[in-house]
């Protein structure tokens, strides 16, 4: 397996189809942890759906136009990050994250993004890196704030999830303000 250390116990590896049992599984186990800020926790529901996900990735990694990562911890998956859009020719990405409830507060997510807006800003070229979160979602507003995020605004009722039309912020990094991991300590 391919992976990057995030900390001596726990690394960033790609997600791929072929792992989509053990994908239906952490998501079974977390469920109640994510359904109330990710759609995907809703509709992945056995191995065929967790493969169908994961295989939009694929096809999207394809097309260079997006990715999933896998987090593990001690080898066992606690969570992962996602470019859920990346456009090379716009210079524009955005990364969703997620963490089952033992893996929260360690710093897991914050190091996995780092990693990833160091390669689309560094070594992919791109202008900025977008990070969108409902209002009332405080952990993902913290981990937007610790990459150094700056919060542009708000689209109204741009999301509809579980039968109302949320208000999502927009948070952003641009290359113009990002400082190389070098740089950063
Ligand atoms: C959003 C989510 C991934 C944030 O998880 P998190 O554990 O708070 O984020 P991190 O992994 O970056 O960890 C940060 C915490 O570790 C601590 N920490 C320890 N070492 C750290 C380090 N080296 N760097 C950064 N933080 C560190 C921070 O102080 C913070 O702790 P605190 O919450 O007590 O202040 C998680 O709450 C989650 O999965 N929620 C459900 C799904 C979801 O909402 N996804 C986002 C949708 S927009």
């Amino acid at each position: 397996m391919f992976s990057l250390p995030l900390t001596d116990r726990a690394a960033l590896h790609p997600l791929a189809p072929w792992q989509a049992a053990e994908f239906a599984d952490f998501v079974a186990r977390t469920r109640t942890h994510l359904a109330p800020w990710l759609p995907w926790a809703h509709t992945v529901t056995d191995t065929d759906t967790a493969r169908a996900f994961l295989q939009r990735y694929a096809d999207a990694q394809a097309r260079d136009a997006g990715f999933i990562y896998g987090i593990r911890l001690d080898g066992t998956l606690v969570g992962g990050t996602l470019f859920r859009t990346f456009d090379p020719t716009a210079g524009v990405c955005e990364i969703g994250v997620w963490l089952a409830p033992e893996a929260e507060g360690h710093g897991l997510v914050t190091r996995a993004a780092q990693r990833m807006i160091d390669w689309a800003l560094g070594e992919r070229g791109l202008a900025r890196v977008e990070w969108r979160t409902v209002p009332h979602n405080a952990r993902s507003q913290a981990v937007a704030r610790r990459l150094g995020m700056t919060r542009d605004g708000v689209l109204r009722a741009a999301f509809p999830f579980l039968g109302e039309r949320l208000d999502i912020e927009v948070w952003s990094l641009l290359a113009t303000e990002w400082r190389p991991a070098g740089a950063r300590e």
